[in-house]
């Protein structure tokens, strides 16, 4: 399918690991120039070296940047980054995220406000700095990549859940209003994907549970329909239809990929 991406330009918030890697590296081959965003430099030089060796093509064309998205600040320098680097903003990948699964009552405070934080406000922050100028030039494709406990919270997942809960409502809030600037706003939920993180999580849900790993992965995976873990490329290969013009007509959406395991509406 042709999607008509060549020479766009594009932010990928947590490029340089699991489903945002796959995002970029599959914007990357699709000619896409793409500034990938992380807090560890090295993490973000390797990514860019996975992302080259995977598809030819011009290498200057991935642009690392180093940044910590729970910090406004370093949200404002994303943009000029951007901005200067890229010199227009087409598409925005939101994919930065990590909280920590627990049992409801060995969470603090803190974990909840770490996750909402870099997730849910880091998430609002990014699409507050690119939409004036995708306005400007009346066209833009925003996807947050969010996921499927934002529907189906796991008692183990609060932090997490409830930030995917909210950033479901924002993103079916605001894309009424962006509509009006031919900017588009999607959201995928994934569920358990193959990534560092989603080892982690079956790791801190284990000790909350009181059980093995082998145990909590065998429950993941007899719970999904089709058995077997989501791959972060089948994000990526969602989230490039979502930013083309084949998707012209979809906005305020939520596209679940968890392998049929959601139940329900
Ligand atoms: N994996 C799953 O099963 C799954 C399921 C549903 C939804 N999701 C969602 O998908 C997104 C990506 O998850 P993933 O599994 O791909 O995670 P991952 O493999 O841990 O990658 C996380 C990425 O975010 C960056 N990051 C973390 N904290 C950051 C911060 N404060 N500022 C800037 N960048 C930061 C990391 O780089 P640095 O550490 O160098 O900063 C890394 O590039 C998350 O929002 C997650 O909630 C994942």
């Amino acid at each position: 399918m042709e999607l008509n991406l060549t020479g766009k330009t594009a932010i990928v918030t947590g490029g340089s690991a699991g489903i945002g890697l796959a995002c970029a590296t599959a914007l990357f081959a699709e000619g896409v120039s793409v500034l990938i965003v992380g807090r560890n430099p090295q993490r973000l030089e390797q990514a860019a070296e996975v992302i080259t060796a995977a598809v030819a093509g011009d290498k200057d064309r991935v642009l690392p940047i180093v940044a910590d998205l729970t910090d406004a600040g370093d949200v404002q320098r994303v943009e000029t980054g951007a901005i200067k680097r890229l010199g227009r903003i087409d598409i925005l990948i939101n994919c930065a995220g990590s909280a920590r699964a627990g049992a409801f009552f060995e969470l603090s405070d803190q974990d909840f406000l770490d996750a909402w934080k870099l997730k849910l406000l880091g998430y609002i922050r990014m699409v507050r700095a690119v939409v004036p100028h995708m306005a400007a030039r009346k066209d833009g494709r925003i996807v947050n990549i969010i996921g499927a406990a934002g529907r189906t919270p796991p008692a183990t997942f609060l932090a997490g859940s409830t930030t995917n809960a909210a950033l479901i409502n924002f993103t079916r809030g605001i894309s009424k209003e962006l509509a009006r600037d031919n900017i588009r706003i999607n959201a995928i939920s994934p569920g358990s994907t193959v990534t560092e993180r989603s080892k982690r999580l079956v790791r801190q849900t284990a000790a909350a549970k009181g059980i093995s790993v082998d145990e909590v992965m065998a429950e993941t995976v007899g719970s999904i329909p089709t058995g077997r873990l989501v791959e972060p490329s089948e994000v990526a290969d969602l989230a490039l239809f979502l930013v083309s013009d084949r998707a012209a007509s979809i906005t305020g959406a939520e596209i679940l990929l968890d392998g049929g395991r959601t139940p329900g509406m």
